[in-house]
């Protein structure tokens, strides 16, 4: 009785931003689950009998959600840290800076990078670059969502949940202009809400 009232409120809150802002929904909140699943228990099978330790880097702040829901899936004895680098702006690609760097030491350690999406590439290949040369032994990539067509760079995530076509998405972390990140699905936004107000 509770729980179907739960399901409706939450229908209803989902169909809001639907009506409103979104133009399409690429991936359920099911998908994605059962996405990570998958590639929990990859990572867990690919790591199981390595000795040194799993660092999982999560990039702030699009990847949180990711991370919240693969980690339930990775039978592993991992510790995880953050790191926040500059992205975009609207909906260009910038160069990028780095505004939280990592709190643990990590000489010697393996890392997997969990990202949100990988579209040109450069982000995620500076953060690859930086954590070598911080003494990282090993450096993976695990990302939700794939733009094969935007790539810029020569690089690919070892663990890919999603191929997308290059439209501009939201949901799940991402967000445009810091919103819509709390959306349970990746959908595509209208382009009318491109329109910057002032
Ligand atoms: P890249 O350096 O172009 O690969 O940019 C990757 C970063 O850009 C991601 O971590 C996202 O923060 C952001 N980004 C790229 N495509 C999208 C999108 O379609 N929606 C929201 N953010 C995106
Ligand atoms: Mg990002």
């Amino acid at each position: 009785m509770c729980y179907n009232i739960l399901v409706n409120e939450k229908r209803n809150y989902t169909a809001m931003w639907e009506n409103k802002d979104i133009k399409k929904i690429l991936i359920s909140e099911d998908q994605i689950r059962e996405r990570s699943r998958e590639l929990g228990a990859q990572i867990t099978a690919d790591y199981r009998d390595r000795t040194e330790p799993l660092l999982l880097v999560a990039l702030l702040r699009g990847s949180v959600p990711f991370l919240a829901e693969l980690i339930k899936y990775i039978d592993l004895d991992i510790q995880v840290d953050f790191m926040d680098v500059s992205s975009y702006q609207g909906t260009q690609s910038t160069d990028i800076r780095i505004i939280k760097d990592l709190d643990t030491s990590i000489k010697g350690m393996n890392i997997l990078l969990v990202e949100d999406i990988i579209d040109t590439g450069k982000t995620i290949k500076e953060v690859v670059k930086t954590l070598l040369h911080k003494g990282a032994n090993e450096v993976r990539i695990v990302a939700l969502l794939n733009k094969q067509e935007g790539r810029k760079v020569d690089v690919k995530a070892d663990y890919n949940g999603f191929e997308i076509e290059n439209e501009f998405v939201v949901g799940f972390g991402l967000d445009f202009n810091q919103r819509y990140r709390c959306l349970p699905y990746v959908g595509v936004l209208k382009e009318e809400c491109y329109q910057v107000k002032e």
